[in-house]
């Protein structure tokens, strides 16, 4: 079993409107292909997602009216990027269909407090391929938050217990301090230098290596790989040494 997050860095160009990175995402879909009878894939929103989510303050909870547009607008947008995702899965013959999330889970001040994975694991039983994404979604306390495909990614590992969790992204993996690819980050270093991003609305690069250290203590294999660099994604797939960053506990 295999469980990819296609990040929204790589399949959209992250400082634009909107785009798309159609040629990118074919090219993941087909190293994605080969594994499709036992695959489960998630992808973040890039400038799909963050911008807008960003612009209504989605993030941070439900306070005014003209925040509801926004809301819908933000899940438009999502689901845009999902159908594009779908597409160039479709292109590669992966039978992959769409699974929405904010219906499987609850959440409370930012945190998810239950997750239905049921679902998942009955697609990929029937010999689909189950494809999630992040999104806005309900929340208990706030009214609103932003739910992000890297949580996606701890919430399905614990479901469907995959042996290896791909994290693909625009970059390398995780740089040190002099720009350095560092092979393994692990939970006891701190000595990663994380260059913020004020758009982002799922907590950038930190949140997503605190999900993943979080990953790796329940056992499971966490790599980061470029998904710019042709072959590396079917590389790391078939457990063969790309260049990445793996995630470890301690
Ligand atoms: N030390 C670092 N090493 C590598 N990347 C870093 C570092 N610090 C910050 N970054 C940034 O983290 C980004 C990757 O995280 P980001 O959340 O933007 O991608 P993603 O999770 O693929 O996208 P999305 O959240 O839309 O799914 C890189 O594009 C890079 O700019
Ligand atoms: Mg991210």
């Amino acid at each position: 079993m295999k469980l990819v997050k296609l990040g929204g860095s790589v399949i959209t160009f992250k400082g634009e409107r909107k785009r798309f990175r159609s040629k990118i995402t074919e090219d993941l879909a087909g190293e994605l292909a080969p594994f499709k009878e036992e695959l489960c894939v998630v992808h973040g929103g890039g400038s799909y997602g963050h911008p807008l989510a960003h612009r209504y303050e989605l993030h941070r909870g439900l306070h005014r009216q003209e925040q509801l547009a926004g809301f819908a607008e933000v899940h438009r947008s999502m689901r845009e990027l999902n159908g594009r995702v779908l597409r160039a899965l479709h292109s590669h013959m992966i039978p992959a269909v769409s699974i929405p999330p904010a219906p499987l889970v609850s959440m409370e001040g930012g945190e998810v407090v239950s997750f239905t994975g049921g679902p998942f694991q009955r697609y990929l039983d029937a010999g689909l391929v189950p494809v999630t994404f992040g999104d806005v979604v309900l929340d208990s306390l706030r009214g609103s938050a932003v739910l992000s495909g890297d949580d996606l990614m701890l919430l399905l590992a614990r479901v469907l217990k995959p042996v290896t969790t791909i994290f693909v992204a625009d970059v390398d993996g995780v740089k040190g301090p002099d720009g350095t690819l560092l092979p393994v980050v692990s939970s006891t270093l701190s000595e990663v230098p994380l260059l913020e991003d004020e758009m982002d609305v799922t907590g950038g690069l930190r949140r997503k290596l605190s999900l993943m250290f979080q990953m790796a203590k329940e056992g499971f294999r966490c790599l980061i790989i470029s998904g710019l660099a042709r072959g590396r994604l079917r590389g790391a797939l078939e457990g063969r040494d790309v260049p990445c960053t793996e995630v470890r506990w301690a």
